[in-house]
């Protein structure tokens, strides 16, 4: 399968790994949050998986530690990320299918799943992608099921190129431990393919589908997990 270019750049995953490690896009706060839900949502009843541009899996993997997971189906248009994503879930106990494919056709053909996730992936949508996909997402939540989006968004009022102009600037003055080429290339990802909506836009997509807004901690204004569930 052809890879777009927006994907491509993840093949560059030691770098993602240097990001994530240092935490400069709160994904250690993302995390915890994420346990927290699942501990609210599902308490020691067990959950089947749909992880949407799942990627390496290096962060989710180990969030799942614990619970009880009934299986897991992850879906990434990026043949390196999943060859690293087979060996970080190799710990889950349950069936594991991985499959290169576009996130929508993937939740577009999936069966009903108790936990939707999506993480740092669905800004690469478009607006009207991303409401598609809270139509689709609402159907294929199982009853009692849970969506949690973890990505970048936009402040509330704050432009794309006001946002692109302020992440490259936190790209320069805070991730200041990589490489000027690793910030470089970081920079011509964001500003080529990233389109972050402000929260109140994915939540107002996702209410129109009949999800309810779930709260839960929101560590930086934009790096966000967001949750939903049916109302
Ligand atoms: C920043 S990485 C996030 C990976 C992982 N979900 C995480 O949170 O660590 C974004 C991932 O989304 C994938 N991706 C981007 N657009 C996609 C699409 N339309 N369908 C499937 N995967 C996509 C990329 O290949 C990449 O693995």
């Amino acid at each position: 399968m052809n890879e777009p270019a927006a994907v491509r750049f993840f093949h560059v995953w030691d770098t993602y790994a240097k990001v994530v490690a240092a935490n400069y896009m709160y994904h250690q706060e993302i995390g915890q949050a994420i346990k927290a839900a699942l501990r609210a949502r599902f308490g020691g009843r067990a959950f089947t998986v749909l992880d949407l541009g799942c990627g390496d899996a290096a962060t989710f993997a180990p969030l799942l530690e614990g619970f009880d997971v009934k299986n897991y189906l992850g879906a990434d248009l990026s043949e390196a990320a999943l060859a690293l994503a087979r060996q970080n879930l190799s710990g889950l106990a349950c069936p594991v299918v991985l499959t290169q494919a576009d996130l929508m056709s993937e939740l577009e053909s999936a069966e009903p799943h108790d936990l939707i996730y999506v993480s740092f992936a669905l800004h690469h949508l478009t607006t009207a992608q991303k409401a598609e996909f809270f139509r689709v997402a609402a159907q294929k939540l199982a009853p009692g099921g849970l969506l949690l989006v973890a990505d970048v968004v936009r402040e509330e009022g704050q432009n794309l190129p006001d946002y692109l102009e302020g992440y490259t600037n936190y790209l320069t003055e805070v991730m200041v431990t990589l490489e000027p080429s690793e910030r470089e290339a970081i920079r011509e990802h964001i500003t080529g393919f990233d389109l972050p909506e402000p929260c109140s836009v994915l939540q107002k997509q996702a209410e129109d589908r009949g999800l309810r807004m779930l709260d839960v901690a929101a560590p930086h204004k934009w790096h966000r997990l967001l949750a939903f569930a049916k109302a």
